[in-house]
C-alpha cells in the first residue's frame, strides 16, 4: 500500500492551524458522525477534505468492505493461524445463521450461551452452593484477554453489579492471589479458570495456587471450580467438571472474547439481562459497521483518524481519555486490543511492513489523568493524539452536578488541547507580577502551542448496551486499520520468545542449573537475584 499520498496530503493540512478550520461554521457537523445516540467528533484534528478523500482512497484500495465480508461471513482471515474471526457471532443473538465451512456456529453459541445463563442464575439465586452456602465471591482466574476484558467490564458496569462479589487474578506474582483470596471464605467461593488454551503459564500455576486454598478448607475443591476453555481435554485433566465448562472454538481470539464464555465473572456479578444488553450493544455496532457509508461509520472514521495520525503525521502514541472513572481498566483493555493485534512489523504477505505499525495506545480516566501527564500532551515537544470518551448523564443523580464538572473538564481539556495559549496571552496573564526581561522569561512557560488534534465519543450513559457499542467499536476500528495497513490483527507471534525464555530461565533462577550461555547483563540479574533473596 502507498502512503505517500496520505503523507503529502497530511503534512500539507497540518500546517494550517485546526482552530482555523472553524472558520467553516459547518466544521464541526462536517468533520463528525452521528448515529442513534451517539457522536463521535473528529473535527478538532487537521483533517480536511482533502485528507479526507485520502483516507477513503486508502480504505477503498485497502479494499475493506471486501475484508469485512470476509470476516463477517466466517473466512479464515487469520491467516497465519488458518481460523476464522467470528467474535462476532457470539454477540449475534438475531437468530441468522453463521457459517465457518459451510456448518452454522449458531446453535452451539447460543447453547453455550444458555448454559452460561443458567449456571450464572444458580450461582445468583443460591442454586449452586459452596460447602459453606451460598457464593459470596467470584475469583475469576485469567490472563491477557482472558482477564481485561471482564475485568473491564465488570468495573464499568458497577451499577449494575447485584450479584456476587467478583475478584480478577491475572499476575503470577503471588502477591496477586495471595491478597485477593485473603479474607475470602473457600467454602463460599467459586473459582473460574478463564484460559483458552489452557496452558498459560501464569493461569495454571495461580489456577493450582487457588486449588491448594481450597482443598485446605473444602473437601471436594473440584466442585467449586468452572472453567471457560477452548481445550476439554485439559480442563477435565484439571478435575472440573464437564458440567461446569464452558467452551469455545478457536476462532474466537482471547482478545475478542469477553462476549462469550469468558465473559461468564461479568454475567455472574450482573445477571443476565445486563450480558445481554450488552452483546446487543456490540451486535448494534456490528450492523452499523457493516451497513453505513464510510462517512457516516463511526469505527471506520475512528480508524481512518488513527491512520491519519499514526501513518499520514507519523504520531507514535495515542491517549485514551474516558471521562468515566468506571473505564478506569479500558485503556489497559484496548492495549492488549490495540497492540497485540496491529503491533507487528511483517504484512499479510510475508514482506516486512513498510510504514508504521500500529500505536502505542495510553491513558487513563480524566480528571486524574489532567493531574498526572496532560502537562506533556499541552507543553511537551511530542504530539500525542487524544481520544477522549464522556457519557452525556451519570447514575448518581443527587450528584449531578459533579458529573457537569466531569463534562465540563472533558470538554475544556480538547477545546484547551486545540486553542493553546499565545504568547501575548501569556504576557497579559503575568504583566502585573514581572516586568521586563523577567516578564518574558515568566511568560514563555505559560504558553500553550495549541493545535493538539484530538477526538470525542458522547454516549448518553455507560449501560451495558452503550459499553457493548463503545467495545465493539473498539474492535471494529482495530480492524479497518490492520487491513489498511495489510496487518493480520488476529495472531500474536510476538508474545511467543518471552515465554520460551522465561519457562527455560525458571530452573536457572531457582539454581537448578548454572548461567552458562546466558549473555553477560542476564547472568548477572539471576546471580544478583539469587545472592539477595538468599538462594
Ligand atoms: O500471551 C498472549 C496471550 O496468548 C493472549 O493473546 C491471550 O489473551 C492470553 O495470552 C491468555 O491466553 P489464554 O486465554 O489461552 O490463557
Amino acid at each position: 500500500m502507498d502512503f505517500s499520498p496520505l503523507k503529502k496530503v497530511a503534512s500539507a493540512a497540518a500546517e494550517k492551524p485546526i482552530l482555523k478550520n472553524f472558520e467553516d461554521p459547518d466544521r464541526a457537523r462536517q468533520f463528525s458522525v452521528s448515529v442513534g445516540d451517539m457522536l463521535f467528533d473528529y473535527s478538532k484534528t487537521s483533517i480536511d477534505s482533502t485528507g479526507r478523500q485520502a483516507l477513503l482512497d486508502l480504505y477503498e484500495s485497502a479494499d475493506v468492505p471486501a475484508r469485512r465480508n470476509a470476516m463477517f461471513s466466517g473466512e479464515a482471515i487469520n491467516e497465519t493461524e488458518g481460523r476464522a474471526v467470528l467474535h462476532t457471532a457470539l454477540r449475534n443473538l438475531s437468530g441468522d445463521p453463521v457459517y465457518v465451512n459451510g456448518v452454522d456456529v449458531m446453535p452451539g453459541v447460543l447453547e453455550t450461551l444458555s448454559r452460561m445463563e443458567a449456571f450464572a442464575a444458580d450461582v445468583r439465586e443460591g442454586r449452586f452452593v459452596g460447602e459453606g452456602g451460598q457464593i459470596t465471591d467470584v475469583v475469576n482466574i485469567g490472563i491477557g484477554g482472558s482477564d481485561l476484558g471482564p475485568a473491564m467490564a465488570t468495573l464499568a458496569l458497577a451499577p449494575y453489579h447485584d450479584g456476587p462479589r467478583c475478584h480478577y487474578v491475572s499476575n503470577v506474582d503471588a502477591a496477586h492471589i495471595a491478597d485477593t483470596l485473603r479474607g475470602l471464605d473457600a467454602r463460599t467461593t467459586l473459582v473460574i479458570v478463564a484460559s483458552k488454551t489452557f496452558t498459560t503459564i501464569e493461569t495454571m500455576t495461580n489456577a493450582a495456587t487457588a486449588k491448594a486454598w481450597m482443598s485446605a478448607s473444602v473437601a471436594n475443591p473440584a466442585a467449586q471450580f468452572a472453567a471457560l476453555s477452548t481445550a476439554a481435554d485439559k480442563t477435565a485433566a484439571f478435575g472440573i467438571d464437564a458440567e461446569r465448562v464452558f467452551g469455545f472454538e478457536d476462532w474466537v481470539g482471547g482478545r475478542y472474547s469477553m462476549w462469550g464464555p469468558i465473559g461468564l465473572a461479568l454475567m455472574i456479578a450482573t445477571g443476565s439481562d445486563s450480558f445481554r444488553a450488552f452483546l446487543n450493544g456490540g451486535a448494534w455496532m456490528d450492523q452499523h459497521f457493516q451497513l453505513a457509508e464510510p462517512l457516516e461509520n463511526i469505527p471506520v472514521m475512528l480508524a481512518l483518524t488513527g491512520i491519519w495520525h499514526n501513518q499520514g503525521l507519523g504520531h507514535a502514541t495515542r491517549a485514551v481519555l474516558p471521562y468515566e472513572q468506571r473505564l478506569s481498566r479500558l485503556p489497559a483493555y484496548l492495549q492488549q486490543l490495540e497492540m497485540e493485534s496491529n503491533g507487528k512489523s511483517t504484512s499479510m504477505n510475508g514482506k516486512a511492513l513498510d510504514v508504521n505499525s500500529g500505536p502505542i495506545v495510553w491513558g487513563e480516566p480524566g480528571t486524574n489523568g489532567q493531574h498526572a501527564f496532560y502537562q506533556l500532551i499541552h507543553q511537551g515537544t511530542r504530539v500525542v493524539p487524544c481520544e477522549f470518551m464522556v457519557g452525556a448523564e451519570g447514575f448518581d443523580n443527587d450528584l449531578a452536578h459533579q458529573h457537569r464538572l466531569l463534562v465540563a473538564n472533558c470538554l475544556a481539556q480538547s477545546e484547551a488541547l486545540m486553542r493553546g495559549r499565545s504568547l501575548d496571552e501569556a504576557r497579559a496573564i503575568v504583566s502585573g507580577k514581572f516586568e521586563g526581561a523577567e516578564l518574558e522569561r515568566q511568560a514563555a512557560h505559560r504558553v500553550f502551542p495549541g493545535n493538539r488534534p484530538s477526538t470525542t465519543l458522547v454516549y448518553p450513559k455507560l449501560t451495558p448496551f452503550v459499553l457493548g457499542q463503545v467495545i465493539a467499536l473498539y474492535e471494529h476500528r482495530v480492524f479497518v486499520e490492520g487491513v489498511i495497513l495489510g496487518i493480520n490483527s488476529y495472531d500474536q507471534w510476538g508474545v511467543e520468545l518471552g515465554k520460551e525464555l522465561a519457562k527455560a530461565l525458571e530452573p536457572v533462577v531457582a539454581g537448578e542449573m548454572g548461567t552458562d550461555g546466558k549473555d553477560g547483563s542476564t547472568a548477572q540479574l539471576v546471580k544478583t537475584v539469587q545472592r539477595l533473596s538468599g538462594a
